[in-house]
């Protein structure tokens, strides 16, 4: 956005400045609107499940604002001469299950011809304007709890790589294409000072810039993070993608290494994921009541990190 004359606007509750999850733009003492688009290429070979973790995916930064999802656009860039049409029916009509499931309404989308098909959706939401949450609110001595597994990054590569079995395509579906709305509506009775989601930065890489946000230290627990089947596995045979690698060195200038780390474990907490869990910071008293509140929704979750001193420009230091 360097170059862009991006002056503020006194309804601009969340504009671009601060890596958040998505624009939050204040309508009247009420309401808030927030504004969202993602879309990639496909992560998995069934169309109608790569629409699923679309839409999952792009909602999902609805929920981690603390809003929740209202109307959607499709986003349709296809090859028409390349891949039948049926394919992309297939991926809309897996898109419209999961925005059904979101209860949030499509009302319209634009498509491209394009070599490269790439699908996903802009997504407006509401949240009351003080119960928006931003990556930036973490307190010393807070829990950041994480709501789903880790692992889909080096799972897809060795899905694209042809080494997957089908359980494996099966756990990477559905952790991804999961809705991280339950996840956020058990999260509101815990007063969550931040929140965002675990996408292509890694566990880490968001972390810290959460931590960078609040200007705070965090301490990755590696042990504690949960991780998809096989995940372990496939690092260890070097399947991590390229992403990994280039989240960790974004990383390493504000990052600390303290004790023996298991080096596949470290790999994978760098592994870049396709719509991740949510990462909600919580006072310590009530990580208990808001990790026992995500098991009762059906939501697998688990205290990852911890929340340090003060630090101005951020730093994540991690642990075995
Ligand atoms: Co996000
Ligand atoms: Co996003
Ligand atoms: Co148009």
């Amino acid at each position: 956005m360097a170059g862009l004359d991006l002056s503020p606007h006194p309804n601009l509750l969340v504009g671009m400045e601060t890596a958040d999850d998505a624009g939050v733009y204040l309508v009247d003492g009420q309401t808030a609107l927030v504004q969202t688009v993602d879309f990639f290429t496909p992560v998995v070979d069934d169309p109608f499940d790569f629409g699923r973790i679309a839409a999952a995916n792009a909602l999902s930064d609805v929920y981690a604002m603390g809003g929740r999802p209202l109307t959607a656009m499709n986003i349709v860039c296809f090859p028409s001469c390349d891949l039948e049409r049926d394919v992309l029916i297939q991926t809309l009509r897996g898109g419209l299950e999961k925005l059904h499931e979101a209860g949030c309404v499509l009302v319209g989308g634009h498509s491209v011809d394009d070599p490269e098909f790439k699908y996903g959706l802009a997504v407006t939401g509401l949240v009351r304007p003080d119960e928006v949450l931003t990556n930036a609110g973490a307190n010393e001595g807070d829990v950041v709890v994480l709501t789903k597994p880790v692992g889909t990054g080096v799972l897809a590569t060795a899905i694209k790589g042809g080494l997957a079995a089908d359980e494996d395509v099966a756990a990477l579906v559905d952790c991804a294409a999961a809705l991280n709305a339950a996840a956020a509506e058990a999260a509101r009775a815990f007063s969550p000072s931040a929140c965002t989601d675990v996408t292509g930065f890694g566990l880490a890489g968001h972390l810290l810039e959460m931590a960078k946000a609040a200007g705070k230290e965090m301490a990755l627990s590696l042990s504690a993070v949960p991780l998809l089947p096989k995940a372990v596995e496939y690092a260890r045979m070097g399947l991590l993608p390229a992403g990994a690698f280039a989240n960790k060195k974004f990383c390493r200038p504000n990052m600390d290494a303290r004790g023996e780390l298991d080096p596949l474990l470290l790999d994978l907490a760098f592994d870049p994921q396709t719509s991740g869990g949510l990462l909600l910071c919580v006072a310590e008293t009530r990580a208990s009541g808001l990790l026992d509140a995500l098991s009762a929704a059906g939501v697998s979750a688990a205290a990852v990190a911890k929340v340090l001193a003060p630090h101005p420009s951020g730093l994540l230091t991690i642990v075995p």
